[in-house]
């Protein structure tokens, strides 16, 4: 009897949780997930291309480089021939906030950190898609806030604590209180709430937010890397090549200008060279 009751109050309970949970991609705008990615069900096997997008997530040359890549990934096939990473610039500088400085200061930092944190916990498309949401809208805005970052990954449908990247993000005692609110809010019936109002203050000017000591290792890393490869513009990107004599295909903007981009800077350039290099990678 009381059994029953407690299994019937505990479905209850879940049918709200269930509802309550927002169909992803349902604001805004609808931007990778909605393309049909063929290559998902038939897979193309075997090696992909390298590229890296070299930026900083509150410059707007790098709004410009992610927004013509949104472009490329969206193009058939495309997702599951490159290996796309985002690597940042800055200084490693042990008496900044979050231990590196950036161009566009300290919450740019944040936003840097929270990007990679998305990028490692992610898949590209789910990572893409929350990418361009952050950069969606009044650039730079709110980005390097947690508040952008939580909304911007949950409407491209990442569960925040299950991820990983509220942990990333937050850090382990965050994302403990988080988790277990979360589970208490699904069991009591209450509806999991995934954005509070008070979220809705996406403001740049707050106080610096708390940095997760994992998105602090990833931000460290990122820079000495493209320390090491040295780029020094945001943004630069790099399509690794296996037909090119000196193995790389560089490209910039700057400025708003695009420098150096033998192969063209449009979307469709940027897929016939990715197509190019893992038809090369990949002969049949
Ligand atoms: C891509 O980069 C990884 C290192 O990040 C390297 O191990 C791999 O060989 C590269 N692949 C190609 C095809 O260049």
């Amino acid at each position: 009897m009381r059994r029953a009751r407690l299994a019937l109050s505990l479905a209850a309970a879940l049918a709200t949780s269930v509802t309550a949970i927002p169909t992803p991609y349902n604001y805004e705008q609808a931007p990778l997930a909605a393309v049909e990615s063929p290559g998902f069900v038939f897979g193309h096997p075997g090696q992909r291309v390298n590229v890296s997008l070299y930026v900083m997530s509150r410059c707007p040359d790098a709004r410009m480089c992610e927004s013509v890549f949104e472009d490329v990934l969206k193009h058939e096939g495309i997702l599951d021939q490159v290996d796309l990473k985002l690597e940042f610039l800055g200084d490693i500088d042990r008496h900044a906030a979050y231990g590196v400085d950036c161009m566009h200061g300290d919450v740019e930092c944040a936003g840097d950190a929270h990007q990679l944190c998305l990028a490692a916990h992610t898949p590209l498309e789910q990572f893409y898609a929350a990418l361009s949401c952050m950069n969606y809208g009044n650039f730079p805005g709110a980005i390097g806030t947690i508040a952008l970052t939580r909304r911007c990954a949950e409407t491209s449908g990442i569960d925040w604590w299950a991820s990983g990247v509220g942990k990333c993000v937050e850090g382990k005692r965050a994302a403990m209180v988080g988790r277990y609110t979360q589970r208490l809010a699904a069991l009591t019936g209450e509806g999991y709430e995934p954005r509070p109002k008070e979220w809705d203050t996406e403001d740049e000017d707050a106080p610096l937010e708390h940095l997760g000591k994992e998105a602090r290792l990833r931000l460290a890393d990122s820079v000495r890397h493209t320390k090491k490869v040295g780029v020094t513009k945001s943004c630069t990107i790099e399509i690794a090549s296996t037909l090119k004599h000196d193995k790389t295909r560089r490209c910039v903007v700057d400025g708003g200008v695009w420098k150096g981009c033998d192969d063209g800077h449009t979307a469709a350039d940027f897929v016939r060279v990715i197509s190019k290099e893992w038809k090369a990678l990949n002969p049949t």
